[in-house]
This record gives structure tokens, sequence and C-alpha cells, in this order.
């Protein structure tokens, strides 16, 4: 059986001139002498001195960047700077050696994340990827705390559904029929009747839909999931397979979902800074290294835990889609025709205008509501104006739409009418449509974009980089 100390809580540790066993992988070897060891506990490496005398040359020979050992010795205040303690080391054990000559990460140059991403399979053992995925078990363990403290139940929705819960028609099909022989009906068309589920099923867009049949009977709910859209946006901000946060609320409007969305992104925010401030610190100045390279008029004017200090600290402002349509056209952006996409009332705000909107104009998170009707899904409540509906989008700087939700529509008749302007299928959706038949009532929620999430907090410009394994369109390696 193996018993080890973890790095994180070693570099912790009061109780010094003891014996200790640590186990990991080598960052680098210094001298002959100096090993920097990293077990993934935290991004900081623990110093073990090796002592030529007491280690053998062959074993010596073996301690390479990349390779698994282990290292029986003594915990010492360090002798050196930049460290408090460092290990004497009286027996290293080589599990897995490296060949340098082979191993792609033992560049002298830092790699690029387009080619770590590349080699994605590999990249966790980078300081970037460590510090990122760490972030992103906090935040998601922050998820959960934040909704557990709050008396909300975590709603498994299922992932194989035969419904299109934003009637986007971006799903991907779910089948067993053999494609190069498909079963046809007599008009032609597939014979999905003949499939596994006996209908035609897709991986789910959303789970909001059945998270509305849980919350209008448990009150508050929340599903923490992966959905998969085939949308073919190939931008830093898009996946096909993809993390959402998903509460529903009885009895809240429009104003207690604003209330509840921000309160999450600031309390799970709060948590990473509290839980994750070495691996935040790391990637401040990550992030700040890469901004130099940019030219200045481009360069974010806040680092990154400037910014989440900010965000943190101030009120979302909240303005509506008509006046923020308002302060676009008003703006000298606009005058000097700096937007390529057209603004006018109706348009689906573009990356360039959310970015205008938070980065230029507010400089804060802002959260947009009443969007008009034709631009949002069926699902929203519709205003008084008959023109407009429910709908609340955050907006978050350097990311754009980070959260979209609305109240929605708890009136039977509007919702038909809705769903048949709308051409979205009744008939195969009455299971929905009964929440609406037996004891409506109002009722909200929002999607958070986890992985839009964890780019905001590592400052990671590109989604590619915060999620394990990305798959985007023409890719699934
Ligand atoms: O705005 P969306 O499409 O809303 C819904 O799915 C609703 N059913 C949510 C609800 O009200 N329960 O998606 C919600 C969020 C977006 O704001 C964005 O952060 C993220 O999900 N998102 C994506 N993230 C990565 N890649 C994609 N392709 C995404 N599409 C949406
Ligand atoms: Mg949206």
């Amino acid at each position: 059986m193996f018993s080890r100390e973890e790095i994180a809580k070693v570099l912790q540790e009061e109780n010094l001139d003891r014996p200790i066993i640590v186990m990991g992988w080598v960052r680098s070897f210094r001298n002959s002498q100096f090993i920097a060891l990293n077990d993934g506990s935290t991004n900081n490496n623990l110093q073990i001195v090796v002592n030529q005398e007491i280690i053998d040359a062959d074993t010596i020979k073996k301690i390479a960047t990349g390779a698994a050992i282990g290292v029986e010795g003594k915990l010492i205040a360090s002798q050196g700077k930049g460290q408090k303690v460092e290990v004497t080391a009286d027996k290293i054990t080589i599990f897995g050696e490296c060949d340098g000559e082979k191993y792609p990460l033992q560049l002298k140059n830092r790699p690029s994340l387009e080619y770590l991403r590349e080699i994605a399979h590999l990249r966790f053992r980078t300081n970037t990827f460590g510090a990122v995925f760490r972030v992103r078990h906090a935040l998601s363990f922050a998820i959960h705390q934040f909704f557990n403290d709050r008396g909300f139940f975590y709603l498994h929705s299922p992932i194989i559904t035969a419904s299109d819960a934003e009637g986007a028609g971006e799903m991907f099909r779910v089948t067993t029929l053999p494609m190069d022989n498909l079963p046809k009906n007599e008009v032609g068309e597939i014979d999905y009747s003949k499939d596994f589920f006996a209908k035609a099923t897709n991986l789910t867009v959303s789970g909001q839909l059945e998270g509305e049949l849980a919350a209008t009977a448990l009150g508050k709910v929340y599903t923490f999931g992966p959905t998969f859209r085939a949308e073919n946006s190939n931008t830093s901000r898009h996946l096909a397979e993809f993390w959402m946060i998903e509460p529903e609320v009885a009895f809240y409007d429009i104003e207690n979902n604003m209330d509840l969305a921000e309160d999450l992104l600031q309390s799970i925010i709060r948590y990473a800074m509290k839980h994750c401030a070495d691996d935040l610190a790391f990637l401040n100045q990550r992030l700040e290294d890469e901004e130099k390279q940019k030219p200045q008029n481009e360069r974010m004017e806040m680092g990154l835990l400037e910014k989440l200090e900010f965000v943190v600290n101030n009120r979302f402002e909240r303005i509506t889609y008509t006046d923020a349509i308002d302060i676009l056209l008003n703006s000298a952006h606009y005058k000097k025709k700096k937007f390529q996409y057209e603004v006018k009332w109706g348009i689906d705000l573009q990356s360039e205008h959310e970015r205008y909107l938070v980065e230029k104009h507010f400089k804060k998170p802002v959260i947009v509501t009443n969007y008009p009707k034709d631009i949002k899904a069926f699902y929203m409540r519709m205003n008084t104006d008959e023109k407009t509906v429910a709908a609340m989008d955050i907006l978050a700087p350097g990311i754009g739409e980070i959260v979209g939700g609305s109240q929605r529509e708890e009136r039977l008749d509007k919702l038909i009418k809705r769903m048949d302007e709308m051409h979205v299928p009744t008939h195969e959706m009455e299971w929905y449509l009964d929440t609406r038949r037996f004891g409506s009532c109002p009722h909200a929620g929002f999607g958070l974009g986890f992985e839009r999430m964890v780019q905001f907090v590592t400052g990671m410009t590109n989604i590619r980089d915060v999620i394990p394994f990305p798959r985007t369109p023409g890719n699934a390696a």
C-alpha cells in the first residue's frame, strides 16, 4: 500500500525535521541536484534535494522532466530562497521513466495553447492546465454548494430526449438504425418507429423543460449536466458539448431570477478566489504576459484578479433590450460606422454589440431584459406590449453572453399560441403543457454556460482550453 503526503499540504507544513514520503512527476531537474516535484495537488512544486553520495548514479540518470518518482526523505526548512520547506532525499523510486527526446512537453520555450490543444491528452501536465482544471473543479463544487445551501434539489435531467427544448433545431440525432440501409415509410421518410426508442431521439440541448416539470412540484431545482448543440459555430465561445447549470424556480418572476443569477455568479467567483488563490495568481500572471503581446489599444483594462474583485463587489447593470439598442445607436462607435453588423430594434445582439455594452459603455456585467419575442425561445413569458418577452441575458466582459434565462409563459392559451406561431409541435409536448393545465404557476429559470464561466474566472481566451476534451465542428479526437 502506498502512503504519500500531498504537496499542497506539505508546503504549508509547520512540523519539520521529520520523515516524509512524496510522489509525483518531475517538472525540472537542476544541476543534478534539485528536483521540482509536482503531484497535481497544487500549482506549486516541492523542491527535492538529491545528494549524489546517497542516491546511486543510475537512479539519478533517470530523473528527467516528466518522469514519475517517489521520494522518501526528510522534510526540512529550506536552505534556499523561494520556498519555505524542502525534502532531502534518502531514497528515490523511479515509477515511470520519461524520454526527454520524445516527450512533447520537454520544450525549452513555453508551448503554445494551440499546440497543447493538439496534444490534449498530455496538456493536464502543464502549469496552465493544472490551474484551469483545479479552478474548474472548485467552481463546480461551489455551484452545488450554493444551491444546496439555498434549499434547491439537484435534478438529473435526461441526456437522450425526444424534444428540442430550445426549438432551434441544433440537435445531434441518437439512433441505432443502420446508416447504410435506413427503413423508410410509404412517403420515403425515415421510419423512426423502427428505431431503438420507436421515435426520433437526440442528445439534449437543455434540461430546462424537465427542470420545469420538477420545479412545479419540488419548488426549487437545478440541473448541472452536459448539453449538446450541433451549431456550426467555430468561435472561441462555442462547443458542441458543453456543461450547463439550469436552476428553475416556482413562484419566481424575472426580478427574482436576476437576483438569483447575480448572487450565483458572485458567490462562486468568491469561492474560487478564496480556495484557488495560488492558481488564480498564476493565471493572472499568465494573462498579463499574454496581454503584453497585444497592441496597447486591444489590451484589457483590468487584470484577471482585479476584474474578479470588481465583479464580486459591484452590482450588475440592468437594462432593457430597447435601452441597449438606444445606447448602441447613440454611441460614437456607431456614428463612426465601426460596427460590422446592423443595429436596429429587432436584431439579435451580435458579439461586437455585447462587447461594446459591457466593455466600453458600462465596464461591468450587464443584464439585458425584455428582448423582442421573435429572437427568443417559445417558452418565454409574453410582456403586455405583446412585442417583447420576459427574457434576461447576462453579458460578461471578455465573454459576452454567459447566462440566458427568462420568466416562463405559465398561461396555457398564450403558450400554445406561441408554440403554434413558432412551429413547435404541441402534440409531441403534451407532457410539458400539462404543467400549465394542472395547477400552473409563475416560474422562472436560467442557464449558465459552465465553460464560459470557467473562461471568465480563469481568463482563458479560448473555450477549448477550459474543458478537458473539447468537441467542436470537425473535431472530436
Ligand atoms: O441561452 P441558452 O441557449 O439558454 C438555454 O438553453 C435555456 N434553456 C436556459 C434556461 O433558461 N434554463 O444557453 C444558456 C447558456 C448561454 O448563455 C451560454 O452561456 C451557454 O449556455 N451556451 C454555450 N456554451 C458553450 N457552447 C455553446 N455552444 C453554448 N450555447 C449556449
Ligand atoms: Mg441564449
